[in-house]
């Protein structure tokens, strides 16, 4: 019956979705989710976009409507909310403004927009439900076994079976609802009559548990049956049980023994209501098929050991244990709200080799991040043993020794009954090789196949360019980031460490979301964040601080604000500057009073990070010509984000804070410049690119001197390094768009093509398939050499997007509500394709030069705007689809500025061509 109505409702809203002129509203999300369930957000905001081949489509006003039901929402009954129509052009990030929400409502929405060119029809549906709001909703308890077991071990390579977790529930009326709610730490699989319940994997995200503890909501309506059911998880260590941390120095505690919170509610159509919560009626046995699980050493599956049909109801459990009411870890329970990892793509090997008798070797083709999916068949007790690595030694075997001490061993055991087919649940490896022995027979490419995982986010942006370098570059960087996000961005996914490092993403985060929607995976680090800020403000180097650093500095706490900064220009969210606001201001007030001195920021802590050293063992520079003064770093930082509060006080109504940050600013760019620069030489401390280019990225140079810097930084480049970058994890930050803007986009082009070291193309023609952790990452001593780090991507991927696609955010219109396209035509490349997946729709740019001309095609999202730059010096040398410029429908001249003709234009998608291109150079 339930069915049927959807089906008649669906036929509904599609015969009614026939929109004005085709102009159609969609891709309706909830807090940038579609259709999420369980949010816990008391005013969820949304979003849609508007699409339309007519030229200049704005929104001109919306209407939400928000019902209980579907039946309701179709019949325009706003029980929930009813906006009204709201003369407005917002379309992105609209902010719920109805009754308090409660926990567990089901709410379905559409909207309906008045454009310029007309009236639309009402959007097809979308829902959203709520979670548990309130603490007080969770009637389920904290359930495990707070012991080892004699085949486990407790020490630094912990082993820890996995805990296996079961009841019988008994349903006997028709189900309305049913939804479960579960938290299973570290990690959880879960299950209902035998079925895996839902497609994410590794969950819930990491955080500080004794802060923050994260639980999924499913809709398992379809999964409880009538009679008796099963409801079963399993769980595994994660970051909840590793013992690793607790034999180093400056390490975190580890949180304890596996334990679950779990609570299904089931509706009935008569009305009542059942709760089925983890309580001490509950079975337990550590004594299954997963011997052992640990992120750094791997995952043991013994088939033998399988408990057939655990997960289902009419188990004999009779020989388990019964659970034990553990404590709770301690933290808030709160909903996740970024997306859970799965496994996003799968991939095949590109070759098998045997290496020694019974030794394999799998080649994936890619380093990536995940686990390999084998086929095998055998006899009973036959074990085959997976060993990862993201490179070979010259003999062929694996190359390890960069991994320090995870053991990276995945081992199966087989139960010989025909075709088995495994792979782990609860660890992860980075890798390209697989060593396999123990395989029985001889092992084929078809046996394997490497899952992918991590964050489900989707990829939102493409760039091909003439230039094949640039590409292979742009393709590491994507499988770099994806390797490492892992519900928190991480250094590394294969040695002991896969760490959130703050350091490595205060400007990756930025560059990274031209490539992945992280919108929600950042906002919710900076939750890991606070949550790790301690109550005199110091915020750690590592969050969550699963390795407890707190040593002080700018750089690698500034990630709080550099990524709040993010989140408003590339996805208009305000709400996390606001959230923020005030733990940021006591960060920057703690550091203040424990280390300015003379308005000089005297704390730093890692300097310009990994700059290309100058011996090719060296994992760090000892050349004090190379190092830029820890203090230059350390105060130009402060100064920056100094300036970056004035701006948030802004938009977080803090107005009253304005002038104090302004004026510690206007002391520190004195103290700054009266320290560090040398005027005759315009040179900032011993004239590192790093110090020079940060004084020029934050303003801090005295007016005027600005090209006599900035001489010293091209000449350092293009004379003392011969072309090359001499940056490191700091400098490089900058870079690329700082030499762009000083009209120097053909050194920033010569450093991105390069392909002799130190450069990206060198790791690229090296071998790599992601980006290394050091420029000398072939030759450095392995302690640290990942081969799989995207902290010294710096500022390229925000130039390729921004500098050389020309699809850049409006600083003022964030979002991509107007789009700044200036793309450096000068550079020597033939074309540059691009398209980006902005809040408002695709953005795409393709521009090419052939035969003296200049084509450059764009396309603009509906209620979006773009300021576009074409070089030419006056309008009548340029031309849109073949006519005048300035008779062209939707295109506004704007001025002539720097040999541009600058225009604006509204949405669609238009040509451009300049008959006479003569920019050449830089
Ligand atoms: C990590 C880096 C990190 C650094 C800071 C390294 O071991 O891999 O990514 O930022 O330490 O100390």
């Amino acid at each position: 019956m339930k069915n049927f109505f959807y089906i008649v409702a669906f036929l509904f809203v599609s015969m009614q979705s026939l929109a004005l002129d085709g102009i159609t509203v969609d891709n309706l999300k909830c807090e940038m989710l579609v259709n999420p369930k369980g949010i816990d957000v008391k005013k969820p905001r949304f979003t849609w976009q508007i699409n339309g081949q007519q030229r200049g489509l704005k929104q001109m006003a919306y209407q939400i409507i928000i019902a209980s039901s579907l039946r309701k929402l179709l019949n325009n009954e706003s029980d929930i909310w009813n906006s009204g129509k709201v003369y407005s052009d917002q379309s992105v990030l609209v902010e719920y403004n109805g009754k308090i929400l409660t926990s567990r409502e089901e709410c379905f929405w559409k909207v309906k927009v008045w454009t310029n060119k007309g009236e639309n029809d009402w959007t097809q549906p979308a829902s959203f439900t709520t979670g548990l709001l309130k603490v007080s909703d969770w009637k389920a308890k904290w359930i495990g076994l707070d012991k080892a077991f004699s085949w486990d071990s407790v020490n630094q390579f912990a082993r820890l079976s996995a805990r296996y977790f079961r009841k019988e529930i008994s349903t006997n009326k028709n189900i309305k609802r049913a939804t479960v709610y579960i938290s299973g730490l570290g990690l959880y699989e879960l299950f209902i009559n035998g079925q895996k319940i839902g497609d994410q994997v590794l969950a819930p995200a990491p955080t500080d548990y004794g802060k923050t503890i994260l639980y999924n909501t499913f809709d398992v309506t379809q999964n409880l049956k009538s009679g008796k059911n099963a409801i079963a998880a399993v769980l595994g260590n994660g970051r909840f049980f590793t013992m690793r941390q607790n034999y180093k120095p400056q390490k975190w505690h580890n949180f304890g023994f596996p334990k679950m919170i779990l609570q299904l509610e089931v509706h009935y159509t008569d009305g009542t209501k059942q709760i089925i919560s983890s309580d001490a009626t509950w079975k337990v046995t550590a004594d299954g098929p997963i011997r052992t699980n640990n992120e750094y050493d791997g995952e043991e599956y013994d088939a033998t050991k399988e408990l057939n049909g655990w997960n289902e109801a009419g188990f004999d459990d009779r020989q388990w244990l019964n659970v034990q009411l553990v404590k709770s870890p301690g933290g808030i329970v709160k909903a996740q709200m970024n997306e859970p990892m799965k496994v996003m793509q799968r991939i095949r090997p590109v070759s098998i080799k045997p290496v020694s008798s019974g030794k394999y070797i799998l080649d994936m083709g890619q380093n990536m991040a995940g686990w390999i999916k084998m086929k095998v068949q055998g006899r009973k007790g036959d074990k085959v043993k997976l060993r990862f690595a993201e490179s070979l030694q010259p003999n062929g075997e694996l190359y390890t020794a960069n991994l320090r001490d995870a053991r990276v061993t995945d081992i199966y055991t087989l139960k010989g009954e025909g075709k088995e087919t495994w792979h782990p649940v609860f660890v992860y490896h980075g890798f390209r090789y697989v060593e396999v022995t123990g395989y029985p027979g001889t092992p084929s490419m078809n046996d394997f196949e490497g899952q992918v995982v991590y964050d489900d986010i989707p990829g939102i942006g493409s760039l091909q360019t003439s230039n094949e370098i640039i590409n292979q570059i742009h393709r590491n960087a994507y499988w770099g980031i994806n390797s490492n996000y892992k519900g928190m961005p991480i250094d590394c996914p294969q040695r002991n460490e896969r760490q959130p490092w703050l350091g490595d993403r205060t400007m990756g985060a930025y560059g990274e979301s031209f490539l992945f929607d992280n919108s929600k995976l950042y906002a919710k680090w900076l939750r890991d964040i606070h949550d790790a800020q301690r109550a005199e403000g110091n915020i750690p180097d590592v969050a969550p601080n699963f390795w407890y650093y707190y040593k002080d500095n700018m750089t690698w706490p500034g990630a709080y604000l550099t990524i709040a900064n993010m989140l408003y220009q590339q996805y208009g969210d305000k709400r996390p500057i606001v959230t923020h606001y005030a733990s940021m201001k006591k960060w920057l007030n703690y550091m203040k009073s424990k280390y300015l001195k003379d308005y000089i920021m005297t704390k730093d802590s890692y300097g310009d990070w990994c700059v290309p050293p100058e011996a090719p063992e060296l994992i760090h520079s000892k050349d004090s010509s190379r190092i830029t003064d820890p203090k230059v770093i350390a105060t130009a930082y402060y100064y920056y984000f100094l300036n970056m509060m004035q701006k948030f006080a802004t938009i977080s109504n803090n107005t009253g804070d304005i002038n104090a940050f302004a004026a510690d600013a206007a002391k520190v760019k004195q103290a700054f410049n009266k320290k560090f620069y040398n005027s005759a030489k315009g040179q900032y401390s011993n004239n590192t690119v790093t110090a020079n280019i940060l004084a020029l990225a934050f303003n801090l140079v005295p007016d005027g001197d600005d090209e006599k810097v900035f001489k010293n930084i091209a000449d350092k480049i293009l004379i003392e390094n011969r072309g090359h970058i001499s940056t490191g994890v700091i400098g490089t930050q900058w870079l690329m768009r700082w030499l762009t803007k000083y009209n120097r986009a053909d050194i920033a082009f010569k450093l991105a093509s390069n392909d002799t070291y130190p450069s990206w193309g060198y790791m690229a023609k090296n071998g790599a398939t992601t980006i290394w952790e050091l420029w000398n990452g072939n030759t450095a001593d392995p302690k640290m050499n990942s081969q799989n780090h995207v902290m010294l991507l710096g500022d390229l991927l925000i130039w390729m997007y921004e500098d050389l696609a020309g699809i850049h955010s409006d600083a003022k219109q964030v979002g991509f509500k107007t789009i700044m396209m200036k793309p450096s035509f000068g550079v020597d490349l033939n074309y540059v394709n691009a398209s980006y997946q902005s809040p408002y729709g695709a953005i795409k740019t393709q521009w090419k030069k052939e035969n003296g001309q200049l084509n450059w095609n764009i396309s603009v999202p509906g209620n979006a705007t773009a300021v576009v730059y074409i070089p030419a010096k006056e309008n009548i040398e340029v031309k849109e689809g073949g006519k005048a410029v300035t008779s062209s429908e939707g295109v506004k001249f704007v001025k002539i500025d720097n040999g541009n003709v600058v225009l604006e234009v509204g949405s669609g998608d238009y040509s451009f061509n300049v008959a006479d291109f003569r920019l050449t150079g830089k």
